[in-house]
């Protein structure tokens, strides 16, 4: 355990609004809107089941976000239940990707602030890129729209005993929060799902940061694609992705390439790096910007 004090379920509550009219819920046994009479189940006591009632509707296009919608459909039908042996996003790695796993957390914590208020990772997966900064965060609320994600970090803020963190499932593009609300929002690996999908989300994240408050987001880069990649995701020129941030309304404040063909060099101090960097495109490119 660290130093932090234990943060209420109430005091979570207080943060949150009804996905459907956003009105601030209240508590009893469960979590209830007064505005449209909804009911939220509460797991474990830190876990609240926050579903808006209806699907976002998303137009179809190619190949990338056609998949990411039916994944969205197929995670948003899952009923809320426990899962005993969950298995979220990201949880398993494969052996010739640790270093690049490894590299990309390095540098994104470059960009996170030494003390935290209020965070929030807005589509956790296992957390592995942010359960160390929820950890050191006065709150943090860790969210996701999958039933074995939200299972997964349940049970890992329990048997670690984190009494400042509570998990949300929610669908981030309905997100059930008050506006204005967080210092420090993290989005990493989710703006691959198309135009559409990412300025939704972007101006989802921008409602919940408070003034002043940063949001760490990372895309992929266009130019690192070859022939040989597969489409898995969205990759975006520079230009497009400081344009989707600054039509959002967000200030752009510093961004770092991150390659993952360097991830034998953490901190890029070696001479071929500092070669191969005039000579690379990078992987992606990790943002932070400000409200
Ligand atoms: C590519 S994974 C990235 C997970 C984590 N940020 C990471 O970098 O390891 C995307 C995550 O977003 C979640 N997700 C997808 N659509 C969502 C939605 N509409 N609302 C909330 N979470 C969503 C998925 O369940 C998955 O855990």
């Amino acid at each position: 355990m660290t130093g932090r004090s234990k943060v209420s379920l109430t005091e979570f509550i207080d943060l949150l609004a009804c996905p459907d009219c956003g009105r601030g819920v209240s508590r009893d046994d469960n979590v209830r809107c007064p505005g449209c009479k909804r009911t939220f189940e509460i797991l474990d006591g830190i876990c609240v089941d926050l579903m808006p009632a209806k699907k976002f509707a998303r137009r179809r296009g190619g190949v990338v976000e056609n998949r990411s919608i039916d994944c969205y459909n197929r995670l948003f039908d899952e009923p809320f239940r426990r899962v005993e042996d969950p298995s979220p996003w990201g949880l398993s790695v494969p052996e010739n990707y640790r270093k690049k796993l490894k590299k990309h957390i390095y540098m994104l914590n470059k960009l996170i602030p030494e003390h935290i208020g209020s965070f929030c990772d807005i589509s956790a997966g296992s957390g592995r890129f942010s359960w160390e900064i929820a950890v050191k965060s006065k709150t943090a609320v860790l969210c996701d729209i999958s039933v074995d994600s939200v299972c997964y970090l349940t049970k890992k803020s329990i048997e670690k005993k984190r009494t400042n963190i509570f998990i949300a499932r929610c669908d981030y593009l309905k997100p059930p929060f008050k506006k204005d609300i967080f210092d420090v929002v993290l989005c990493n690996d989710t703006l691959i799902s198309g135009r559409d999908h990412e300025k939704k989300l972007l101006a989802a994240i921008y409602d919940v940061l408070r003034p002043g408050g940063s949001a760490i987001l990372d895309f992929a880069y266009l130019y690192h694609r070859g022939f040989w990649h597969l489409p898995h995701s969205v990759a975006y020129s520079r230009r497009e992705m400081i344009d989707m941030l600054e039509e959002t309304g967000f200030r752009v404040d510093k961004y770092l390439p991150l390659y993952h063909e360097l991830s034998n060099d953490p901190e890029e101090k070696r001479v071929t790096s500092k070669l191969l960097k005039c000579i690379l495109p990078p992987t992606r490119y990790i943002f932070r910007v400000f409200k």
